[in-house]
């Protein structure tokens, strides 16, 4: 049977990060997977999440099972830490995921059980995994205009005409902050007219959050999704652990339904358990258990939001540092924008062949759409990549 099957595409982020790693140049630069790296290249585990790993070490007496829904300490931290109290928990219905990508595809499946042909929008441009996870569910994808490439900002008249089209019941994704990969955020003023179009329209909102943090602090990263929180009846939310916790490959996050009433949210609790169980039966503990034992923990905590602080800092510095380069290079002063953008990625507008020669003749790798991974800079190459960015826009 395998005969009938044609190799698979690469994946537009991952398969870069394989390619980086097989070029034998010493000066290459990746700027393609999103990840946080400090001044000297290095993506550090915060010192929070090795105390809080040391401990679970010492004081965990089991490995047997926890549950469906992962582990419930976890569960309500995170919801905690995106609504705070925009939210009745009664209302809430929450299981832990492998990471932000496996909480969209556990969302997905849950629209396809609660509105078979439901459509789910996208925005224009959006992380190229999420039509692939939404897909996988058996829902139809649709796309809405977001982001305008002449201002460098969101194009919201634009998106509020969309959404003001869209059939009742549908379902919009929007993310949460530190959109991926524009970096454009809608204000909050933008926040509450989306929010009221969702509203009026009988959209459900499916907030993708995996930057919290990273955009202008933890609580105003998350002021969108409580706008929404605090207008619609209805909404979920896809939560990643992996950046601002910096634990990746543990894969720590959780998907959050929130219903109308806590009698609805006792039945969203159930449909959520049973996609998990068709799934993958339960998710891996150690992530979870780690971010828990962070959040529970008032020293570790505070220990862990200066360190998040001081990731959010150095992000900022690296994006008025390249700005700054860019415009003294090109005289284009749009490169500004990257300064105001928020979170770890930006675009340059530049054509594929364009992104190739990044690679081909300068070693610098960014993803296919011209994506940079600003966050995965270290200062001592801004130059450099200014300079190669400014050589091939010139081309
Ligand atoms: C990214 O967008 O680079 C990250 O979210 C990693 C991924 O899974 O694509």
């Amino acid at each position: 049977m395998f005969e009938s099957l044609a190799p698979a595409p690469p994946d537009a982020i991952l398969g870069l990060m394989a390619t980086f790693r097989a070029d034998p140049r010493p000066d290459k630069v990746d700027l393609g997977v999103g990840v946080f790296r400090d001044a000297d290249g290095r993506t550090p585990i915060p010192a929070a999440v090795k105390t809080a790993e040391r401990r679970l070490l010492e004081t965990q007496t089991t490995k047997t099972y926890v549950g469906l829904e992962g582990d419930a300490g976890f569960n309500a931290a995170m919801v905690g830490l995106v609504f705070a109290d925009a939210l009745d928990p009664a209302r809430v219905a929450v299981v832990q995921s492998t990471g932000g990508s496996a909480a969209v595809k556990i969302l997905a499946d849950l629209v396809r059980r609660a509105a078979p042909g439901a459509t789910v929008h996208v925005p224009d441009p959006t992380w190229p995994n999420h039509p692939p996870l939404l897909e996988a569910a058996g829902v139809p994808v649709g796309v809405y205009p977001y982001f305008d490439p002449a201002t460098g900002t969101v194009a919201i008249d634009r998106m509020l005409t969309a959404l003001r089209a869209m059939p009742r019941g549908d379902v919009v994704l929007l993310h949460g902050c530190c959109h991926n990969p524009t970096g454009a955020d809608p204000t909050g003023a933008e926040w509450a007219a989306i929010a009221t179009a969702l509203r009026d329209g009988g959209l459900v909102p499916l907030v993708d959050m995996a930057y919290q943090g990273f955009g202008d602090g933890l609580d105003a990263d998350a002021g969108g999704a409580r706008i929404l929180a605090r207008t619609v009846p209805e909404m979920m939310a896809a939560v990643s652990c992996s950046k601002n916790f910096g634990i990746y490959r543990d894969r720590a996050g959780c998907a959050i339904a929130v219903a109308a009433d806590p009698a609805r949210a006792a039945v969203l609790r159930t449909q959520l358990s049973a996609v998990i169980r068709a799934g993958h039966t339960m998710p891996p503990d150690h992530g979870a258990a780690v971010v828990r034992t962070v959040l529970e923990d008032p020293a570790l905590r505070a220990g862990w939001l200066e360190e998040l602080d001081a990731m959010r800092d150095r992000i900022r510095t690296v994006r008025t540092l390249l700005a700054d380069a860019l415009v003294r290079r090109t005289n284009d002063a749009a490169h500004a924008r990257l300064a105001g953008q928020k979170g770890m990625f930006s675009r340059i507008a530049a054509t594929p062949a364009q992104i190739e020669a990044l690679r081909t003749r300068h070693g610098v790798y960014v993803v296919g759409d011209g994506r940079i991974n600003i966050a995965g800079l270290a200062e001592r190459d801004v130059e450099r990549v200014a300079d190669a960015i400014a050589d091939v826009l010139r081309r």
